[in-house]
């Protein structure tokens, strides 16, 4: 298995270059975010709970998202390998993760952190709640409550991983293209390493 995560604050750009990762490699995408969205649309009782920390800019508690992450890989057996995007998000996340990688006798090959400024990310957000109908998006006091949960909360996990000497930053301005670039570079020399 070829397990990567894509790692960086609200708007670096997970999710777009998560899209085309995943197109290029083969991989299965677990976005948290995503999984949570899909339960509030369905009106889960999990979505329900969830809901309420998301609204307010704050994360969903540690044992939810990792029920949900631990149901997800057992959907997919199969799987050449994951694609995590917004997971881990705290220190708690990153030890079950690492609880799961050897449960399942695979690791993390590598974490791609991508560096935005504060700056763009608002502006990148605000633009985005234009159109997305994410309720996290539309309130600029709601999007710095993400930013001050990001740098409580989810750098830390930043640190667990640099440890591992599994940590790359990558440039996330510029367009598109560019950063899908540096990405490829970086996991095409991990996919040699890893042979
Ligand atoms: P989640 O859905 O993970 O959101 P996020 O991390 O806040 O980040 P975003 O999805 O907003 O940004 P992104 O980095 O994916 O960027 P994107 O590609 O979309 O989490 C939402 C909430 O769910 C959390 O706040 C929390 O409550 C809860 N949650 C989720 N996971 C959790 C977990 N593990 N534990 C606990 N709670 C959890 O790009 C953003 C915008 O920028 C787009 O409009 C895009 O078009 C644009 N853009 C992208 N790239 C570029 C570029 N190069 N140049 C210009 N614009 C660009
Ligand atoms: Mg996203």
């Amino acid at each position: 298995m070829f397990n990567l995560i894509l790692f960086g604050p609200p708007g670096s750009g997970k999710g777009t270059q998560s899209d085309k990762l995943v197109a290029k490699y083969g991989l299965i995408h677990l976005s948290t975010g995503n999984l949570l969205r899909d339960e509030i649309a369905r009106k889960t009782p999990l979505g329900l709970e969830a809901k309420t920390f998301i609204d307010k800019g704050r994360l969903v508690p540690d044992e939810v998202v990792i029920g949900m992450v631990d149901a997800y890989f057992d959907k997919h057996k199969n799987a050449r390998g994951f694609l995590f995007d917004g997971f881990p998000r705290t220190v708690a996340q990153a030890i079950a993760l690492d609880k799961l990688m050897e449960l399942k006798k695979t690791s993390i090959v590598s974490v791609l952190s991508l560096m935005v400024s504060e700056e763009e990310l608002v502006k990148r957000l605000l633009n985005r709640g234009k159109t997305s109908g994410r309720s996290d998006d539309t309130d600029e006091k709601v999007i710095r409550k993400r930013f001050a949960v990001y740098n409580d909360e989810t750098t830390p996990v930043a640190e667990h991983y640099k440890k591992g000497g599994k940590f790359e930053e990558i440039r996330g301005e510029g367009t598109v293209e560019e950063i899908f670039d540096a990405l490829c570079k970086v996991i095409d020399g991990r996919m040699i390493k890893n042979r």
